[in-house]
Parts: C-alpha cells; structure tokens; sequence
C-alpha cells in the first residue's frame, strides 16, 4: 500500500528521530548530532551515531543505518507498513487505511487483544471457589495479595474449556486462540481446547505493557512443573525478560539476573524490584543486548548447582564484552533467591541485602574457580596459576582494577607485586595489539574509502568520483535550499555510480515536484538496502561550513573526473566493479 506524501510529511513533522531512538538507546549530544551505545551489537563505546538534522542513524561498530522507519522496524521486528503505523500511533495519526496487505500486522493486534483478554480471565478465576487452591499456594508461597496483583498472577481452570468459550463469546475465532497459543488444535477434528488447564498463570508484559504470553506452574510434582506459551507472531522468549518492565524503572544503574518467575516476584516484594529473569532458557545475545540498555551493572544470581555454574559462565561471556560491569551473587545452601528469602522470615530482604553487598565482581568469580582448580602448594601449580590469573587481570580495560587485583594476588600468592605486574603488562600489550589491530579493520571497513591521488590506475579515477558523489549528494539533502539552486543545472550523467545517479535524478524530481528531501519522504521508494545505503552516506559525511561553495567544488570534480576519462564515459562503471575495485585497492593496502 502507498502511502501519501502528505501523510508522510505530517507524520516526519510530528516525530523526532532522537525521541524514538532514545527510548531504546540513552543518547548524549556529540557535535551536530546525538551518540549512544549501538542496539544493534555489543557495543562497549558509544559508535551508535543519531542526525535529528537529517532523521539517519548509522552505527560505525556494525554498520547498521537507516531512517525512523528502518529503526522501528529492526527493532519491533515490523515490516514496513506496520512500522509506519506504530510511529502514527505514537505521533497520534490515524493512517488512512487501505486494507488488504496488513494481515499480519491485523493478527499480532488480534493476539494482544486475545491474551489480554485472557490475563484478565485468568485473573478473576483466582477469586472464584474454584480458584481458591490456587490463592493458597501463592499464600503459602508468602506472596502478599498486592504481589499478587502487581503482577497480574491468575489461575487456569480444570475444564478443557472455559477460556476457550470465553474468548470465543468475546469475539475471537478458534483459528486466532490457536495461533495466540491460548488453545491446542484438537487432534479428534473437536473444538480448540485450553491450553493451560489447572495452573497459576504468570503473564508475560513487554515495556509497552502488551501480554506477549503466559507462564503457567503446576501446582502438583507434575511435569512440566512450568507450562509456557510457544513461539507466536507476538512473543519470542529469546527476545525478553519477564519483569523488565517493572524493573527498567526501578534499575538506577543496577539489574538483577536471576533464574525463575518465583524469583523475580519475591525479589521484588522484598524490595529488589530490579530484579529480571530469563524466561526458562540461557542468556541470549539479543537479551544481553536490552539488558545493557537499561544498568551499567548486572548482578548474577543463577542458582548454585552444576546447570545455574554454567549458566553464570555463559552471562558473563556475553555480559562482558558490552561494557557491563558484572557482580556474582551466590545464594548459600543451594537455594533459590526465593527460597533464601523466605527461609529468614522477616530478615529475609536484609539478609539478601547483605548477599548483595558482599557479591564480588565476576572477575573475583573466576579468580576463585581458577584457584580451586589448582593445588598451589606444588610449584609448579602456582606458576600455571599465576599465568592464567595474569592473563585474566589483563582482560580489564581499567587500571586501577587491575592494580587492585594484582596487589591481592601478590599477596596471597607471597609473589613480588612487580613481577606480577609485569607479566600482567605483557599480556595487556598483546590484547592491545590485538584490538588495534581489529578497531583498524571497523574503521576502514566503516568509512568510505578517500580520494587517492593514483594517477595510472582506473580505480583511482572511480574511487575518487564515487566518494565526491556520496559527499555531494550527503550535501544536497543536507542543505535542501542549496540543492533547490544546483539540482535544475546538474546533469545526473556525471555520476559514475548508478546509485547516486538514480539518487541525483529522484532529488531533481522531487525538487521540481517542491517536496523534501527528507530521507523518511523517501524511503518507500527506495528499498531497505537502498534506505541504508543512503543513510551510511548521509552520517559519513561531514556537514560542509559552507555548502555552497563546497557544493560546487565538489561538481568541478565530477567534471574534471569525467572529462579526464571521457572515452571510457563514467556510466560503463556499475556498483560491482566500483565494489570490487575497492576490495582490490585495500588488500593492495594491506
Ligand atoms: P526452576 O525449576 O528453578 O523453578 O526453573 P523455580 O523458578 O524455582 O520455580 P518454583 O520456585 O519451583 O516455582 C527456573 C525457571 O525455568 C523455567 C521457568 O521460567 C522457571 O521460572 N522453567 C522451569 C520452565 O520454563 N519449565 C519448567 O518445566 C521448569
Ligand atoms: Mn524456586
């Protein structure tokens, strides 16, 4: 479905680039334009550039730009369409409707409806007869009635279907119950059935108050203990936390990672209320990534056995290298958080306060692991331990840590301080290198590649028109009443690269036609590849102090470029070769 330009331009007018991407990303002002920690990979320096001049965002780190549009869609996981109309609805508009192509986005909205409806359901069945050993459990699991409601803690009765029956006198069908994964198929050719039958319900909410989905726990020893809903359009347990959405405003800096609902909720009754959990899987890379949007510190908190050890390891190798910094709680006696806390009665919330306190850093962790791992009265053991523990101290990035860490271990170990030191600096060179090496290789893969003064080669001549090309069109739609002047005169046939030459002629058209150049005017003309592409332009290039004249320098190349090689008429050179010729020139480089 098209959508006007006059929609469009509304829709632009009313959203700010910066506002929407700062709900996901804290943004700080660096120059003409915004920085933030990239969402799209780990990103432990800020390389994660925002332009509200010009509505891009490009990450030097990854690579990844766009427009809003792109944005949201990324990170809504929306197509196009539904893209648009999550902005509208923020800004307020009502997209004007052309039905037929929005039928996934009409069967998510149905999905929220459905489980909404059924969190509701599921609440009011608590404070039925039938619902009453229900409420006995969560009272003898010490939840308060205000726990309880806080986070919308239900119950799903016996009968096969009574929330079937319920939803479907609400108005939803049998087929959207099936795919919300409120209901089974019946494989009997019957009516959908129930899907969570006799347990206490956990809704799952996701930062925009939606219920994504439920968790369901038996109250009995039967398995599964926890009953959860599968993968839907709507809900990816991969993708979320469950409590986030209390505890993003509660974090000040600080999350609580721990492994069950149980433990979330009673953390939070106990005035942890920024605790989260994983939804019954290991840390995912797309978690860690919305778990350092919102702290700078995570607190593990897995439970002690073997599988909670091996969880806590997996954390802090994806926790770490997005710049978090990681303390490891461990709960003694092998219990949960919510069992430690209830075994202390009213002491419980001040005696986990003090597991908190006392948590060490994950490099104390894994020192500790280290060293149970070796028997450091034999020489030999004490070498290798002290190589590893070295190697270890090296991995920090702040050198009064390391300094702290190198004095205890010298200590302890009654080994002289500089002699640790100097092993620990030696491996920290060789780190550095290491990442020198690896920030060289972002920087040149990010930045288009300058002009180069060679004489002899064809790729000189392309490179460097390409480049003044990307830097005239990042400068047209920069200064649109620049470009209102240049665009009529100038011939798209100086662009060697078909790309900026279709870019030249759509800006001429769109001159002509009075409307703007913004790259969210544009973009559904473009497609998502094209969207990007433009988009790394406009945020590589810098703002020109003068653009008029620079504006006309930069056709004087073009000019210059194209009669210097005029037999060999610059539109035979198509992306590809253009790509290729650059490939050659770096490894030549190399
Ligand atoms: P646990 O077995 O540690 O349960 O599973 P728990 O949180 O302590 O639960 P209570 O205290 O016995 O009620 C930790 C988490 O793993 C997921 C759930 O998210 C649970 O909270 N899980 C566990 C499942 O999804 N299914 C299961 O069958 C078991
Ligand atoms: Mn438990």
């Amino acid at each position: 479905m098209a959508i006007s330009e006059d929609f469009k331009r509304e829709l632009k007018r009313r959203i700010n680039i910066a506002d929407i991407i700062g709900q996901y990303v804290t943004l700080k002002k660096s120059g003409r334009g915004l920085m933030g920690k990239c969402p799209f990979h780990g990103d432990d320096t800020p390389s994660f550039s925002v332009s509200p001049e010009l509505g891009v965002y490009h990450c030097f780190g990854c690579n990844e730009s766009g427009d809003t549009i792109r944005f949201v869609e990324q990170m809504e996981h929306l197509d196009y369409m539904e893209a648009i109309r999550w902005l509208a609805q923020k800004a307020g508009l009502n997209v004007p409707e052309n039905d037929g192509d929005n039928r996934s986005y009409r069967l998510r909205q149905r999905i929220f409806e459905a489980n909404r409806e059924a969190a509701r359901f599921y609440v009011q069945q608590l404070y039925t007869p039938e619902g009453k050993e229900a409420l006995d459990y969560l009272t003898k699991r010490h939840l308060l009635p205000k726990t309880i409601t806080h986070f919308g803690l239900g119950y799903s009765p016996k009968s096969r279907f009574e929330l079937v029956n319920h939803l479907k006198n609400k108005g939803f069908s049998g087929t959207e119950l099936i795919q919300a994964n409120l209901a089974n198929e019946s494989q009997w050719g019957g009516k959908p059935y129930d899907r969570f039958s006799d347990r206490i319900m956990f809704p799952i909410i996701d930062l925009q108050r939606r219920v994504l989905g439920f968790g369901g726990r038996i109250m009995s020893d039967l398995k599964p203990k926890y009953l959860n809903t599968a993968e839907t359009p709507v809900f990816n347990k991969s993708e979320n936390l469950y409590a986030l959405q209390f505890a993003k405003n509660k974090a000040n800096g600080q999350l609580i990672l721990v492994e069950g609902y149980m433990d979330v909720i009673a953390l939070h009754q106990a005035g942890f209320e920024n605790a989260v959990a994983t939804l019954g899987t290991a840390m995912t890379k797309e978690q860690a990534v919305i778990i350092s949007r919102h702290c700078t510190e995570v607190v593990i908190c897995y439970d002690a056995d073997e599988a909670g050890q091996r969880a806590t390891a997996r954390a802090i190798g994806i926790l770490r290298p997005l710049g978090l910094n990681i303390r490891i709680l461990t709960v003694p006696n092998g219990k949960d958080p919510d069992e430690f806390i209830k075994s202390h009665g009213e002491q419980g919330p001040a005696r986990f306060r003090m597991l908190l306190n006392k948590s060490g850093n994950d490099v104390d962790y894994r020192l500790n692991k280290l060293r149970s791992s070796y028997q450091l009265d034999i020489t030999q053991q004490r070498v290798d331990f002290l190589t590893e523990a070295c190697q270890l101290i090296a991995t920090l990035d702040n050198s009064i840590e390391r300094d702290i860490y190198t004095s205890r271990l010298a200590e302890e170990l009654s080994v002289d301080k500089p002699a640790i030191k100097q092993q620990v600096e030696k491996y920290l060179h060789i780190r550095q290198r290491k990442n020198d090496r690896q920030a060289q290789r972002t920087i040149q893969r990010s930045l288009t590649v300058p002009p180069l003064p060679l004489g002899t080669a064809q790729d000189g001549y392309h490179l460097r028109t390409a480049n003044t090309e990307e830097a005239l069109i990042a400068l047209l739609i920069g200064n649109p009443d620049v470009a209102v002047t240049i665009l009529p005169t100038l011939s798209p046939d100086l662009f060697v690269t078909s790309f900026h030459k279709m870019l030249c002629e759509m800006l001429q058209k769109r001159a002509a036609q009075g409307y703007d150049f913004a790259i969210s005017d544009m973009s559904d003309t473009l497609s998502e590849q094209e969207v990007s592409r433009l988009a790394k332009i406009l945020s590589t290039h810098p703002y020109e102090e003068d653009p008029a004249s620079a504006a006309k320098e930069y056709i004087s190349v073009l000019q210059e470029e194209a009669e210097r090689l005029s037999p060999q008429k610059a539109a035979s050179a198509d992306d590809d070769t253009l790509l290729k010729e650059m490939r050659k020139l770096r490894s030549k480089k190399q």
